[in-house]
């Protein structure tokens, strides 16, 4: 059934999730599914003329401490149908990026709900959106790690946990963030089980999304079934100026200048330091250490 994107997408939030929001870990409803825009015979069609560099497969192996390496590869020759069988069975992780561009019947729909949440969240002013759409196996992980951007998951398929952590200096060290604003590193950090004591678990099902405050760390796994998931990032002008502070302050204390702690730094100050990185990105002090991460092998194997 195809639902009017007019329609509300975003039910009305209680007092307690418009208090919470972006300020601690939040779970809300939605509708996005209604579209038929996830269903197996869509994706597959998705699958099949999505632009490759868009493309991204993943396998994910784990050890006892639930630390994960990761291997990324390519679609290969595989129609859509088949790739999504492979997705069902295995520990295989497919994200499609930029679906805000290149899935046409999904953008207005992400437009959408984030003017819904908006209007739930008076003040909520997103400049850029960027979504990503996950399709995961029934035990598929996704690592420990933080994202730059704000982040909205919208859950669709299928039903996964998710960990979400303090944004603290125990859980997100500062210089963790500088080195991943810096591209110094990828979004993955340090994790051990004991930190999970601190961490919010929420289940998602179908019709439910999670969001949480900036560079809050999280993990996943999956609980059943194949997991169907839009995971969209947001900037606000608060989001890009943290950000560009984060990314000063990397380039300063690799030069030895102090660096004061980030939530002891006032807006003004973070943002003559995002002012700051504008010039020193232009300059291009630092070498992007993940620009060209192997992609290792191909679904179909071709390549391994
Ligand atoms: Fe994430």
């Amino acid at each position: 059934m195809t639902t009017n994107v007019t329609d509300r997408l975003i039910p009305a939030w209680s007092a307690e999730q418009k208090r919470d929001f972006r300020k601690a870990p939040i779970v809300f409803a939605h509708r996005l599914a209604e579209t038929g825009l996830f269903d197996d015979e869509a994706l597959a069609a998705l699958l099949d003329r999505y632009p490759a560099e868009l493309y991204d497969i993943n396998l994910f192996d784990y050890d006892d401490e639930g630390r994960a390496s990761m291997r990324t590869g390519v679609r290969g020759r595989l129609p859509g149908e088949k790739v999504l069988e492979g997705i069902k069975d295995g520990r295989v992780w497919v994200q499609l990026r930029r679906v805000e561009q290149h899935y046409e019947g999904l953008a207005p729909v992400i437009h959408a709900a984030f003017r819904e949440i908006s209007r739930e969240a008076p003040g909520f002013r997103p400049v850029q959106l960027n979504g990503q759409l996950i399709l995961s196996a029934p035990q598929a992980k996704v690592p420990f790690h933080a994202d730059a951007p704000g982040v909205c998951l919208f859950h669709m398929r299928g039903r996964k946990r998710i960990w979400i952590y303090p944004a603290d200096e125990v859980h997100m060290p500062q210089t963790g963030m500088e080195d991943i604003m810096l591209k110094q590193q990828t979004e993955d950090l340090p994790y051990n089980r004991g930190m999970d004591a601190a961490a919010q678990v929420f289940d998602l099902t179908p019709g439910m999304a999670a969001t949480w405050p900036l560079h809050a760390p999280h993990r996943i796994e999956n609980q059943e079934g194949f997991n169907v998931s839009l995971s969209v990032d947001y900037q606000t002008w608060g989001t890009r100026i943290t950000n560009g502070a984060h990314y000063a302050n990397g380039i300063f204390r690799r030069k030895g200048i102090p660096v004061a702690a980030m939530d002891r730094t006032p807006m003004p100050a973070r943002t003559a330091l995002w002012a700051a990185s504008l010039a020193l990105k232009r300059a291009g002090l630092v070498e992007d250490k993940i620009a060209n991460l192997d992609r290792s092998f191909e679904l179909d194997g071709v390549k391994t």
